[in-house]
């Protein structure tokens, strides 16, 4: 049985007759003496509270009735860590970081397991602080002080662009990368799961004490830690920032068009070098390769916000011409906050169309970007939605969703910025730019998954798949218990049915 469950469903009689029993334990029975606990009363009550600590005592845990010098361990239920540090600043405590605050989850599995369990992540009450809610670098907000477990999920964790491991997390997504390029997943998950809890912290590590209790840091990744703690650097990363292999395809997949199959097949047959690729009159490239080739220098220079403010309202213009009514909501990075990306993408959707309407649309806003000179590159993708089909189990499906993958040509007069234009003859810049249509019905979902970022938007396909027992991707959630989809009109409720508090854009930068 649950010791949670065995605990919860003692009758209450049984509980107050046992009760003062032994109200201190006496010194022989006590069989851990490395810890000594205190049990918070607060939100936990005193019945619940005294029969916790008759329980522990039997178990051979010390447990005092008062706070005093001689505590180890605070153990609290249903309290937020910043109750449990402020009833420490009322006791007048004054150096509170040598407790360890822990959720009354370790207390349990500790009775079930009849000795005291490892301290992990999901246990401890780690002090953090939280950001203020909004991105905006102008606002003034004081930093709250909060207490939270950090969980193994992304979407349990809040994730601003304010990473102050940058140091570590850098390191992780390099060797990430490395083991994408060499199709090593468990490698890959591994580096990319500890670089992304890591840009959730709101401290830097600086010791090896430091990630303590810190979900997804497994040995190996820990050695990498101490090894960048103690040298500065990672002999790891070294190599594979000196590895040919990685450095030609980290080139190659920059090219619009090039993944890892073509880049696999050009490394393969000696490139080394895109002049090289570029000259060669054997090699077939697609269209889209093709046109990679062509804007490559724009490409690979960032999209800045301003760049992607112009966008916006390009594809305002454009797609209210023909829906006024339609919502057009600037998804992926530069939602999150991000002041660059690699492209711009939006998400379209019209609550009083007609499917026709909707199938139409983004073909008319192409139109009619090409008849304005502005449009250098499109790839259509039709939409293969089925309404009554499952959401896909897979973490990384694509959905299925009418969308166009496009390259504009954006004028230097319509961007908002104090860069003075760059060359003579070419006041332009190639930007690349993704479109989605999506049937109203599904616009949360669809919002919520085009937000990202990946790693976020992987943990909460995860956690619903796993926590949940429902399955989520870009259109829906579905129930496997209830047996039915759940409904949602914001990205709030989606969050509200998976059981999860509401984590804003940019805090999704996981
Ligand atoms: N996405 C998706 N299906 C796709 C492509 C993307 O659901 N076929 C989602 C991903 O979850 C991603 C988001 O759309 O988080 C935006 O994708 P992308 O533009 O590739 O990433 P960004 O997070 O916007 O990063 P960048 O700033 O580099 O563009
Ligand atoms: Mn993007
Ligand atoms: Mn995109």
């Amino acid at each position: 049985m649950d010791p949670l469950q065995a605990v919860r469903l003692e009758p209450r009689k049984k509980r107050s007759r046992q009760m003062g029993a032994s109200r201190t334990s006496l010194p022989q029975d006590v069989k851990f003496r490395d810890l000594v606990l205190f049990i918070l009363e607060k939100k936990m009550g005193t019945t619940r509270r005294a029969f916790l600590m008759e329980l522990a005592r039997r178990k051979g845990f010390r447990v005092e009735n008062e706070l005093s010098d001689s505590v180890t361990h605070i153990v609290a239920e249903n309290n937020s860590g910043s109750d449990v540090l402020e009833w420490l600043q009322v006791q007048k405590v004054k150096d509170s970081s040598q407790l360890e605050l822990l959720d009354v989850s370790w207390l349990i599995e500790c009775m079930g397991a009849g000795r005291p369990v490892e301290m992990t992540g999901k246990h401890q009450l780690v002090v953090r602080q939280d950001y203020p809610a909004s991105p905006n670098p102008g606002s003034q907000e004081a930093p709250a002080l909060a207490v939270h477990r950090i969980s193994e999920y992304a979407c349990k964790r809040r994730t601003t662009l304010n990473n102050c491991n940058r140091i570590f997390t850098d390191a992780f997504e390099i060797l990430a990368e490395n083991s994408e390029f060499r199709e090593n997943e468990d490698s890959y998950v591994t580096f990319i799961r500890a670089a992304s809890v890591l840009k959730s912290l709101p401290f830097p590590i600086v010791s090896m004490k430091d990630t303590e209790g810190i979900p997804c840091l497994g040995d190996k990744v820990k050695g990498i830690i101490e090894e960048i703690i103690e040298e500065g650097e990672s002999s790891e990363v070294k190599a594979v920032l000196n590895d040919e292999r990685y450095q030609c395809f980290k080139l190659f997949t920059a090219v619009f068009g090039v993944g890892l199959k073509t880049s696999e097949k050009w490394f393969r047959m000696g490139f080394r070098t895109l002049s090289k690729i570029r000259e060669d009159k054997s090699l077939k490239f697609t269209r889209m390769q093709q046109a990679g080739f062509r804007y490559y220098e724009d490409l690979v220079s960032c999209v800045t916000r301003a760049e992607a403010e112009a966008v916006d309202v390009l594809v305002k213009e454009a797609v209210r011409a023909y829906l006024p009514g339609a919502f057009i909501t600037m998804t992926g990075g530069f939602r999150r906050g991000k002041k660059i990306g690699h492209d711009v993408d939006f998400l379209i959707t019209s609550p009083e169309s007609t499917e026709e309407d909707e199938q139409q649309l983004l073909h008319k806003v192409v139109n009619l970007w090409e008849k304005k000179g502005l449009l250098l590159y499109h790839d259509f993708m039709e939409s293969t939605f089925e309404k009554l089909k499952q959401p896909s189990r897979k973490v990384d499906a694509l959905d299925h969703f009418q969308k166009c993958f496009l390259i504009l040509k954006l004028p230097h007069e319509r961007v908002d910025s104090d860069r003075p234009s760059q060359q003579e003859g070419k006041n332009w810049k190639a930007i690349r730019v993704d479109l989605v249509m999506c049937p109203y019905e599904c616009h949360a979902f669809a919002l919520l998954g085009w937000t990202g970022s990946r790693q976020f938007e992987r943990d909460l396909r995860r956690y619903a798949t796993h926590e949940r027992r429902m399955i989520l991707d870009n259109h829906a959630l579905y129930d496997k218990t209830k047996r039915m989809f759940l409904q949602a009109e914001s990205e709030e409720e989606i969050f509200a049915h998976l059981g999860l508090d509401y984590i804003e854009p940019w805090e999704r930068n996981a």
